[in-house]
């Protein structure tokens, strides 16, 4: 199978999926594409020798399918088979989702159903939550929401912030992810719960 991963910044995801990815794996990166040139992931990618791709969202303003059309073409001249979102920030319309369904993997820093959306470290600080974590979901039109594929948990500590809250998930993201793509893309779509 060929994964393509999309990012906007530091892809630290991104690289925990090309460094899982090993000879004896299903999958294989095929490209790595981001809407943004400054994305760190890019020169990380490059370093791991896999083909990288900018496709800046900024030109084509409001024009969402226009950006989306645009999204294809790297990913189909890559021969992809299945896309990983690693810190995209882009909303992506049912038009580009629907030709993806079932084939496209997006990581969420929360315990979905809970804290879909933006700022989910500080909701969970917010309500007192004791336990917090991440997802990988399939990716379907409505944000945040697809097929659960994945979870891993943390606790939340006393004294926790945003940020170090954001951290102790990161380390189960970059668990969480590679472990469910090798799952997905050898045809296994149970869901796979890390301790
Ligand atoms: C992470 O919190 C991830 O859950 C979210 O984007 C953040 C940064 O990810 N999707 P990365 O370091 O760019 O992979």
């Amino acid at each position: 199978k060929r994964v393509a991963i999309m990012i906007s910044g530091g892809g630290s995801n991104m690289v925990a999926l090309l460094d899982s990815m090993t000879a004896d794996h299903p999958a294989e990166p095929c490209l790595v594409l981001s809407n943004d040139a400054r994305a760190g992931g890019l020169a990380k990618a490059a370093a791991r020798g896999v083909p990288t791709t900018v496709v800046d969202h900024r030109p084509f303003g409001k024009n969402r399918s226009a950006f989306e059309d645009e999204l294809m073409k790297p990913l189909l001249a890559a021969g992809t088979d299945i896309v990983c979102l690693a810190g995209f920030m882009r909303v992506l319309t049912d038009g580009f989702v629907s030709r993806w369904q079932g084939r496209m993997l997006n990581i969420h820093p929360s315990l979905l159903p809970k804290y879909k959306g933006l700022h989910t470290h500080q909701r969970a600080l917010e309500a007192g939550d004791s336990e917090h974590g991440c997802t990988v979901h399939e990716v379907t039109a409505r944000l945040d929401d697809g097929p659960i594929l994945g979870q891993a948990r943390v606790p939340v500590m006393e004294g926790d912030t945003p940020d170090s809250l954001a951290a102790r998930v990161l380390v189960q993201e970059h668990r969480l992810y590679p472990a469910v793509l090798r799952r997905f893309a050898g045809g296994d779509r149970r869901p796979l719960m890390l301790d």
